[in-house]
């Protein structure tokens, strides 16, 4: 372990999972000996099509699903076995459809995780909490704000604080730019990348945005016929052969071009 030239543990270690549903009387099996190992600080894209298999993937480091074969460890123990609280503090969470809870107030759905853990007083949950909303850009003067008022990039900023409130080493972030317009999704990019830096963070995001993978990816892996099908650079995985990936990288980067052709764009 303290040689030199060894390589740091894994952040997150998936060996040969299966992940299997019961559909009917059929199994029907997402991942099959699907390896996965994220190492400290990168910033990890996964890419794939609609129920390859990239959300359960992310359910399966969270804890929330059972491997059916195969093991899946986060910080060397294993993700079905850190318990809910155990899993909050090593791993914060941004859910593809999360929402936050309606009938709280911004501070108060940052602070959930820490108020439930029961061990601070209110005044320093609240502290702590502030000192979230201000990390992601926030202005204290939303902080008694209800979701309900808040635009789509305010949104995401308070989910991304309150996965952040128990500091964990882990950040999952499924379509973190999803449903946002440009601007927000750059600055929200932005915003990704300063934490990623500034708090040494491990991140594992699933996005089909292009600029957000080019923007923020130090690796990418494509999920396809149930396993990692090739995983590197951005620029090393754009010429893979599969034709998922073909379609993925060239189809996208032929509409973005076709979008740039004059006959095609909308006065400015
Ligand atoms: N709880 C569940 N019970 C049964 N089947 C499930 C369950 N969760 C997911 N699946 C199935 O597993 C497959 C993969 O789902 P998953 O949500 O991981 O896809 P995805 O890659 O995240 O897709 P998308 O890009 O649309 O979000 C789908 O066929 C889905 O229907
Ligand atoms: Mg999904």
């Amino acid at each position: 372990m303290s040689r030199p030239d060894a390589p740091d543990p894994a952040v997150v270690d998936v060996d040969k999972l299966w992940s299997i549903f019961r559909d009917g009387g059929r199994d029907l099996v997402i991942h099959q000996d699907l390896d996965l190992s994220v190492a400290p600080g990168e910033m990890l894209s996964i890419v794939g099509g609609s129920g390859s298999g990239k959300t359960v993937l992310l359910r399966q480091i969270l804890g929330l699903q059972k491997p059916a074969r195969g093991s899946v460890r986060v910080l060397g123990q294993p993700a079905s076995e850190l318990g809910s609280e155990g899993a909050a503090s090593r791993i914060g969470m941004l859910f593809q459809h999360g929402a936050l809870f309606s009938a709280f107030t911004v501070l108060e759905n940052i602070a959930f995780a820490l108020r439930e853990l029961g061990t601070l007083p209110r005044d320093l949950i609240r502290e702590a909490a502030m000192a979230k909303l201000q990390m992601v850009g926030l202005d204290p003067a939303q902080a008694n704000k209800m979701p309900a008022e808040l635009s789509g990039g305010m949104i995401k900023r308070v989910a991304l604080a309150r996965a952040l409130i128990l500091d964990p080493p882990l950040l999952l972030l499924d379509e973190p730019t999803a449903g946002l317009d440009p601007g927000s999704s750059d600055s929200f990019c932005q915003l990704l990348r300063a934490l990623h830096q500034e708090l040494g963070l491990t991140v594992v995001m699933v996005t089909h945005d292009l600029d957000t993978l080019f923007e923020l990816s130090t690796r990418v892996a494509v999920v396809a016929d149930k396993r990692i099908v090739v995983s590197g650079t951005p620029t090393q995985v754009m010429t893979h052969s599969h034709p998922f990936v073909q379609a993925f990288f060239l189809g996208a980067r032929g509409r973005r071009a076709s979008s740039l052709l004059p006959s095609s764009g909308q006065t400015v």
